[in-house]
């Protein structure tokens, strides 16, 4: 398997084939899930005792596995929140595994964690975090939520008070469903404030004085959030810090998706308040343009995350030794060995400079915008909120959620379009409406007008 023969020559250049194909296609279809028994039946028993060789697996992932999946880069890929890496941090993706760097520990990869950091100190500069504030990449932005709320609780418990207190964290149910669930793996409690619109200073300065003695002691965390999934809307993150430096909480930002328009002037300003964060998440796999997986988690002091993750073991002593000095991005998260993650997105950033993510993340604004006019310019449909940072909610009139559902799986099965539904809290009940949310500059003004036209 190790060797290197006639064979493995080919190979690698027919991979190289298939990457250069993929990286410069423009016009690929939105594929499609098949069910695990369809896939099995086309592709058959590919894992046997002797192999069934390179070649011939190789030609059932390009003749029918890759056609199953959606690719996240299409321009009319609006769901969710999508992703669009650029060209040249795909290609790193390529070098970094080829590269076989071990990124938990500077003895082993200094070279890679060195370009991480360099990526990552741009990406702390926009939030205006001050001096020594510093983060790592993570797998994502869950993982880099779990890294932050355990900081913050063991910080929290250093106080001899807190000691064996369950911990409770508050953020408002617009927040992501990654922290919901990594409260969990934390064992934390978590109280929802029941908007999904901004949480403000206010409600959150309410919802403390309504918290009985207990519950007031176990407090420890707020999570606001930096872009909410559903609605692209950032918290009133200036208040929120104020509350939590009154109270003296640990305010965490969750700005997995919203991340990325920190270098956005057109909407920085409402950011204003996360430079006063304890911690915070921002997602280069989203809306910087990296390539799975790659989230950041960074901290206010490092120091506490050190703290609450750095591994022990008489294994990995050595690491510590003198010549290995160097940051350790393992010490900063939930992870031990990990890959440089990072390493795609500071070659991207190395190679277009920081003006170009300014242009592109301005370009998904403005596709937001333009989305925007369209819908109040289309008898069709209506605007059910202003669009916020990249996402627009819009309704098609008279339609039933099924209409919704059928109208996604049709454009899907097309291969033409992947938009889908979400809900919307219309006073006490959920409204099923459309979402777009815009990552990809390469989406254009006629393919957002030819999905409207779908819903004629
Ligand atoms: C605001 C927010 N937080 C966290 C996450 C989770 O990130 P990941 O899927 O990278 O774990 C997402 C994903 O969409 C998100 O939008």
């Amino acid at each position: 398997m190790h060797k290197i023969d006639f064979e493995l020559i080919e190979m690698t250049m027919d991979v190289m084939k298939y990457a250069i194909d993929r990286i410069s296609h423009t016009k690929q279809k939105v594929g499609k899930p098949q069910k695990a028994e369809v896939l099995k039946s086309l592709v058959g028993e590919t894992i046997t005792n002797h192999g069934i060789g390179g070649e011939k697996a190789f030609q059932l992932w390009k003749e029918h596995l890759a056609k199953a999946n959606v690719p996240v880069d299409h321009p009319r890929n609006l769901a969710f929140v999508p992703a669009a890496p650029t060209r040249a941090a795909v290609m790193f993706d390529l070098v970094t595994s080829v590269s076989s760097i071990h990124g938990a520990y500077w003895m082993e990869g200094a070279g890679g964690i060195f370009c991480e950091n360099e990526a990552m100190k741009w990406i702390v500069s926009l939030t205006g975090l001050p001096e020594g504030a510093f983060g790592v990449f993570t797998s994502g932005g869950t993982a880099a939520n779990l890294s932050a709320i355990v900081t913050a609780r063991e910080h929290w418990r250093e106080d001899d008070t807190y000691k064996r207190e369950k911990g409770l964290i508050i953020t408002s149910s617009g927040a992501h469903s990654s922290i919901k669930a990594m409260a969990k793996v934390a064992d934390v409690d978590i109280l929802l404030v029941d908007s999904e619109e901004k949480l403000t200073g206010v409600a959150l300065r309410e919802t403390i004085d309504n918290l009985n003695f207990h519950q007031r002691k176990r407090l420890f965390a707020v999570v606001a959030t930096g872009g909410t999934t559903n609605a692209g809307i950032i918290d009133d993150l200036e208040g929120i810090a104020e509350v939590c430096d009154n109270e003296r909480i640990w305010f965490h930002v969750d700005a997995a998706y919203g991340g990325g328009a920190l270098v956005a002037d057109s909407v920085r300003h409402l950011f204003n308040g996360i430079e006063r964060a304890d911690s915070i998440t921002i997602d280069p796999h989203k809306w910087m343009f990296s390539p799975y997986d790659c989230g950041a988690v960074i901290y206010r002091r490092p120091e506490f995350a050190k703290k609450a993750h750095s591994q022990q073991g008489s294994y990995l002593d050595i690491f510590k030794d003198e010549g290995a000095h160097g940051f350790n991005p393992t010490d900063y998260q939930i992870q031990l060995t990990r890959r440089v993650r990072g390493l795609p997105l500071w070659f991207s950033l190395a190679t277009h400079g920081t003006d170009k993510y300014k242009e592109a993340v301005e370009r998904g604004i403005e596709l937001a915008q333009i989305a925007g006019k369209m819908i109040e310019d289309n008898p069709n449909v209506e605007l059910v909120r202003e669009p916020s940072l990249s996402c627009v909610l819009y309704r098609r009139k008279g339609w039933i959620p099924e209409d919704y559902t059928n109208w996604t799986y049709d454009n899907h099965d097309k291969g033409f379009a992947l938009v889908t539904p979400t809900k919307w809290k219309n006073g006490d009940t959920f409204e099923t409406v459309s979402r777009f949310c815009f990552i990809n500059p390469d989406t254009t003004e006629e393919d957002i007008k030819m999905i409207l036209d779908t819903m004629a």
